[in-house]
């Protein structure tokens, strides 16, 4: 192919529109490229952690249209149409979601890196299960690692946060 035949770098790469906490955002289709760094990299999104990048740690836990997904193993394209939720996007108007602020009132967290994919798979567990025993959310979060052990603080917060959203669910009725 001569020169003239090469297309230009702009045209060649495609495209693909996803929406990331809740904004419309094009990227980029590398189908080697993991949503974890066009998050981080791109997007300046840096709250999703990357621990391993092999799937084994859950520090990169985001929502993909509501289910808790590893963003390390998950390649732009399957991104391509959903919707992404971040730790940057879990916080409402009215301020931190009910995790969040359960972790802050359990002191769920130490050097908190694991703590936003923590906080994204327990609301992701809490928004399918409302009302987990301990081994269910033992079970939801066994891919997520905490290297300081904070596993039973953790637990005590995500029962907090379920209480909590049940009682605002309550309240709302
Ligand atoms: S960085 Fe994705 S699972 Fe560890
Ligand atoms: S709080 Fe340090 S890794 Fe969990």
């Amino acid at each position: 192919m001569s020169s003239t035949d090469s297309p230009s770098p702009s045209l060649s790469r495609a495209m693909v529109q996803l929406r990331v906490n809740g904004v419309s955002r094009s990227v980029a289709l590398d189908p080697d490229r993991h949503l974890l760094y066009v998050l981080r990299e791109e997007l300046g999104l840096t709250g999703t952690k990357y621990g391993c990048g092999e799937g084994e740690c859950g520090a990169c836990t985001v929502l993909v249209d509501g289910v808790a997904v590893r963003a390390c193993q998950t390649r732009i394209g399957e991104a391509a149409g959903r919707s992404v939720t971040t730790i940057e996007g879990l916080a409402g108007e009215k301020g931190p979601h009910p995790v969040q602020q359960a972790f802050i009132d359990a002191g769920a967290f130490q050097c908190g890196f694991c703590t936003p994919g923590m906080v994204v798979a327990a609301a992701a567990l809490l928004s399918r299960k409302p009302r987990p025993s301990d081994p269910e959310v033992r079970a939801a979060l066994d891919g997520n690692l905490c290297r300081c052990g904070g596993y039973l603080r953790i637990l005590d917060a995500v029962q907090r946060a379920s209480q909590r959203l049940r009682e605002a669910g309550e309240s709302t009725r």
